[in-house]
């Protein structure tokens, strides 16, 4: 009896060990990629500050996804509390947040690279889907911030939890969207704004961080289990649909058989895009390759 304990202390013991020693491992990885730098020398910005460029600006603020997690007012918000994962805020953008004193450079540089001042990755903040964004549109947003009113909100201090870190280190958790990013020099034209499938294809970035890139739908990275998948968008997916369907669901959050799109498909913002916005984005699915649903929605 008394060897029987013995074990299982020392196996008990072992299991700490190891946990611990994971634990490390897991901190170590994380804080090393988060010293990395990164160097990102697109040409510059030239940012026309005319009140056409500014509405553009808050447009595409407030139908890219920007909002959501930076606010309405671009003042900041707390988006995600998952406990032992971390907490998340996204920073102040107003002329008095974060952003005072940042050239045009540097803020097209978060924005399209994930990359601060320093050279430094932010976290979370999703560059993987601004990253083709054209240099007309990041100008927009540059001169958008850079007119809003100031807000006195601070901006929120980010914390990764353990879990947070040893997802990190699983690569399951993408903590740091520079890693993906190319980070090569280079202009960005940018397609012609008109309802076609190559425009739709260019505003499309926006929804492949959850859709996935072969927009068939999956469990969306870093978020917890009980957030519903995102749907399959390919002509498999939304075989039925009509396009006054998808019009419905981007400015409604309605399905054709009338239940509700979970909030978390940002919906809410997607419904201040334009007519020709939407048409673009439908042309460009009809355009993709059937790809089997994975799961579908209950
Ligand atoms: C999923 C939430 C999320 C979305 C969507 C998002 N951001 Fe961010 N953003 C963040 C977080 C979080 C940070 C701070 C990261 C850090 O400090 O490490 C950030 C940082 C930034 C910064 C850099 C601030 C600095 O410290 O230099 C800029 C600029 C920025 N975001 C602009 C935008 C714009 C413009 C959009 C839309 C095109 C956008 N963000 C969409 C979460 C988000
Ligand atoms: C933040 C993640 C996220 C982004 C970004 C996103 N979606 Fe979604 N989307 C989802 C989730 C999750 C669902 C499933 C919601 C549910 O089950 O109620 C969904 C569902 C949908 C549906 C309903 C499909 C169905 O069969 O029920 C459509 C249409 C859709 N998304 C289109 C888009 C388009 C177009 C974009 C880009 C402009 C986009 N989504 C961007 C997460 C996202």
């Amino acid at each position: 009896m008394r060897k029987f304990f013995k074990w299982v202390g020392i196996v008990l013991g072992l299991v700490v060990v190891l946990a611990l020693a994971g634990f490390g491992w897991a901190s170590w990885k994380l804080s090393q990629a988060a010293k990395r730098t990164y160097v990102v020398n697109d040409p510059p910005l030239v940012v026309d500050r005319s009140a056409g460029a500014i509405a553009l600006g808050a447009h595409l603020f407030a139908t890219r996804g920007c909002a959501d997690c930076h606010g309405k007012d671009a003042g900041g918000t707390l988006f995600i509390d998952a406990g032992p994962v971390g907490v998340l805020y996204a920073p102040n953008l107003t002329r008095t947040g974060r952003l005072a004193g940042h050239t045009p450079d540097q803020i097209a540089a978060a924005i399209r690279h994930g990359v601060r001042v320093d050279g430094k990755p932010l976290v979370f903040m999703p560059a993987e889907d601004f990253h083709d964004m054209s240099d007309g549109d990041v100008a927009a947003l540059v001169a958008f911030l850079q007119s809003t009113p100031p807000s006195p909100k601070a901006s929120g201090v980010s914390h990764i939890g353990p879990l947070g870190k040893v997802l990190y280190a699983l690569g399951k958790f993408p903590l740091f969207p520079a890693e993906v990013i190319d980070h090569t020099p280079r202009a960005r034209p940018g397609p012609v704004v008109a309802a076609t499938a190559e425009y739709g294809a260019y505003l499309a970035q926006g929804c492949s961080g959850c859709h996935g890139k072969d927009f068939a739908g999956q469990h969306v990275p870093g978020t917890p289990p009980e957030f519903p998948d995102s749907q399959n968008l390919t002509p498999a997916g939304l075989g039925a649909w009509t396009q006054a369907d998808f019009h419905k669901a981007l400015r409604e959050g309605k399905r054709p058989d009338g239940t509700s799109i979970n909030t978390f498909m940002p919906w809410q913002a997607f419904r201040g895009m334009t007519d020709n916005e939407i048409d673009a984005l439908w042309a460009y699915l009809r355009t993709l390759p059937p790809v089997a649903s994975k799961k579908k929605h209950a």
